[in-house]
């Protein structure tokens, strides 16, 4: 499993320390980015991940929750990031969104809980990740929803590339997800709500 904490549950006053704190354990590191119009809660921009960029070689997987992709991901792209993900939500060319991103680093496609795979059937060829939301994006420290897990193994019927799930997760669902077909989990309040990060972390290493 490759396992990617999501910073949005980190100390925001110490991103780098917490970057440390996790890197030696972490296989990616996931930032959200949200613009307070797709989602209802504003993060981080591309100035914050060009600056932390410094601190670590581990990959960024940048998680866009934003309206108009188009009109930013090539802020992200120049801040550094290894995988950028965009919501099929929130762009009316998708395609032509995969193919932009795709000219410059990986590319991954996240879906809410309430979107349908066949939203992206037609592309999986063109991307890297599909990231399926296990809770509404937005905010971290949710519920992960059960019924994502038949999502997850549909998903993986169809995609060969890595099949992400971002929310909720934590030591007792990683193994289901796992089993369902997932590769990558993001987590954030479990990870970062714990004491020993290097242990929650390889509890996710299942
Ligand atoms: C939610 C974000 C997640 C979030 C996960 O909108 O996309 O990456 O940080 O947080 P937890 O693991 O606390 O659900
Ligand atoms: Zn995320």
């Amino acid at each position: 499993m490759i396992v990617a904490p999501s910073l949005l549950s980190a100390d925001f006053s110490k991103l780098g320390e917490e970057i440390k704190a996790i890197e030696p354990y972490a296989d990616w590191i996931h930032l959200d980015i949200m613009d307070g119009h797709f989602v209802p809660n504003m993060t981080i921009g591309a100035i914050v991940v060009k600056s932390i960029r410094k601190v670590t070689m581990l990959p960024f997987d940048v998680h866009l929750m934003i309206s108009e992709p188009e009109k930013y991901y090539m802020d992200f792209v120049k801040a550094g990031a290894d995988i950028i993900t965009v919501h099929a939500e929130a762009t009316h060319s998708l395609y032509r969104m995969v193919k932009e991103i795709k000219k410059h680093c990986k590319v991954g496609v996240a879906l809410n809980p309430a979107t349908s795979l066949s939203t992206v059937e037609n592309i999986l060829d063109e991307i890297d990740l599909l990231l399926i939301m296990t809770v509404e994006p937005g905010f971290g420290g949710q519920k992960f929803i059960d019924g994502m897990v038949k999502k997850i193994k549909k998903a993986r019927k169809m995609f060969d590339g890595y099949i992400g799930v971002d929310g909720g997760i934590n030591e007792s669902n990683v193994k289901k997800v796992k089993e369902a077909g997932a590769d990558v989990v993001v987590a954030g309040s479990y990870i970062f709500g714990s004491k020993s990060y290097k242990k929650a972390i390889e509890s996710l290493r299942v």
